[in-house]
């Protein structure tokens, strides 16, 4: 059979068919427009213009491919064009190409630096593309150009709590902390004399630094590894008057060079980067490297040592984050074993009750150049009948002679950090009077607790 097509647009000009087309669109009739757009372009008329129109259709009709098809087509033609490059990038940031919404933000950015709407979305897509380092600095650009825009101040806001962990708030927040940090600093300069170098690893806010200065030192260097908190810890240190007496650079203890980032080694090392399940922030790996390379042998250390203190308890609230039974009528039991073996818990404000007596369970001693990998059996005594759950545990910290700070479950509710729960693979019962056998132990970045018999 043959089929003969008749071309309904023959004899209209492509002007009259853009006409056409546009009524269509105007009237919500997308399938007719986009065949007249298409015939307009096909004419070669336009391109440029009627490109921007089908795009938009597409995406209007959820083809996202046939639309970036149609951006980049107009790209290809004029890649400077603003609009297809925002578009595009919005586009493809839409649909999680978050590098490639980058790339096109960035051409964008080239072409008007100082276009607000390009800065914005080139902050958020960097942020999503795990380059929050960046997107702080195109949205603090950004900020400059439009001081008090809520939407910049938004994102803004938004890339530093990505970037910055929220405990830092409560941990400054710590008077006890901080004042047993003050005073062991206090001690290693009087020790030292005003001459002795510090240095801080782990700057922050550069409060130890800070501390370092008024206990009478005359110089200190201090490392932030977190860009944005190095930015922030120069700030701080020059609104207190104290940027000629010390040094913030911007990099992990790591790569810091004595000869060019510090002028020798130091004599005093102070340095809080303990977490709250005491290991996790690489605290071993960076004071090896620190003793090694950054410090003299009699340096003071603070903290001198560090213990991770616990005990068994019940918790029905806390099992329920620990253990999956049967759940609406199926066996999801198996997924216990996905669950998460490390719960950060705010000791006073989660129900929970002591099984046993409170151990010391695994020590540290942070003066030591090495630290391998260890555990053992420690035999905790039962003080209650019940179903463990776990280990709540809490740390202790020997910051220097006299000058101890612990934040037990039940008596620390306003620091930065929170105690840890290490639950178990299994609820475990047991019954006052027995010794309850648990492995403790750690691989030199996470601690190691669980029961010593399945
Ligand atoms: C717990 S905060 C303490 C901040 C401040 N020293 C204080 O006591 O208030 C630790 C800081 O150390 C930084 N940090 C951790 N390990 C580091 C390292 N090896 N080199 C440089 N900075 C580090 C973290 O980014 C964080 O800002």
């Amino acid at each position: 059979m043959n089929i003969i097509q008749i071309d309904r647009n023959c004899g209209k000009t492509p002007s009259q068919l853009l006409a056409e087309a546009m009524d269509f669109h105007a009237a919500g009739e997308l399938e007719a427009a986009e065949t007249a757009y298409v015939a307009v372009i096909s004419r070669g008329y336009r391109v440029i213009d009627v490109l921007p129109l089908l795009a938009g259709i597409s995406s209007a009709n959820g083809d996202f491919e046939i639309a970036l098809e149609r951006w980049s087509q107009l790209l290809e033609l004029q890649p400077s064009h603003l609009f297809g490059l925002m578009e595009k990038a919005a586009l493809l940031h839409r649909l999680g190409r978050w590098s490639d919404a980058v790339r096109h933000l960035e051409m964008a950015e080239q072409i008007d630096p100082f276009n607000p709407a390009t800065l914005l979305n080139l902050g958020v897509a960097l942020l999503d593309a795990g380059r929050g380092h960046e997107a702080a600095k195109v949205l603090r650009r950004l900020a400059d150009i439009q001081p008090g825009n809520p939407l910049v101040e938004h994102q803004i806001r938004r890339v530093s709590s990505a970037l910055v962990p929220f405990w830092h708030i409560p941990m400054l927040n710590d008077q006890a902390r901080n004042d047993a940090f003050e005073k062991a600093i206090q001690q290693a300069i009087s020790a030292h004399g005003s001459d002795a170098s510090v240095l801080d690893i782990g700057a922050g806010s550069g409060l130890l630094s800070m501390m370092a200065i008024r206990a009478g030192a005359r110089s200190v260097v201090c490392c932030e590894s977190v860009e944005i908190i190095a930015e922030m810890t120069k700030r701080i240190v020059s609104i207190n008057g104290y940027e000629d007496q010390i040094r913030v650079i911007s990099k992990n203890s790591k790569e810091l060079v004595v000869g060019e980032d510090l002028n020798k080694r130091a004599d005093v090392l102070v340095s809080e980067i303990l977490s709250c399940d005491l290991l996790s922030e690489s605290v071993l790996n960076t004071f090896e490297d620190a003793i090694d390379r950054l410090v003299h042998e009699d340096a003071a250390i603070i903290p001198r040592s560090i213990t991770a203190m616990g005990c068994l308890i019940e918790s029905d609230v806390l099992a329920k984050y620990a253990f999956v039974d049967r759940v609406s009528g199926f066996d999801v039991s198996p997924f216990t074993e996905l669950a998460s073996t490390r719960l950060p818990v705010h000791g006073k404000l989660t129900s929970w009750r002591r099984l046993s007596e409170d151990h010391d369970l695994i020590q540290i001693d942070l003066r030591a150049r090495r630290h391998e990998g260890t555990y053992q059996k420690l035999s905790l005594p039962v003080t209650a009948d019940g179903t463990a759950v776990g280990i709540m545990q809490w740390i202790r910290v020997d910051v220097a002679e006299g000058v101890e700070f612990s934040n037990p479950p039940d008596d620390y509710s306003d620091g930065g950090w929170l105690q840890v729960v290490h639950t178990f693979s299994r609820p475990v019962v047991v019954r006052a009077g027995d010794a309850f056998e648990l492995l403790a132990g750690h691989d030199r970045t996470s601690l190691i607790l669980m029961p010593a018999h399945k």
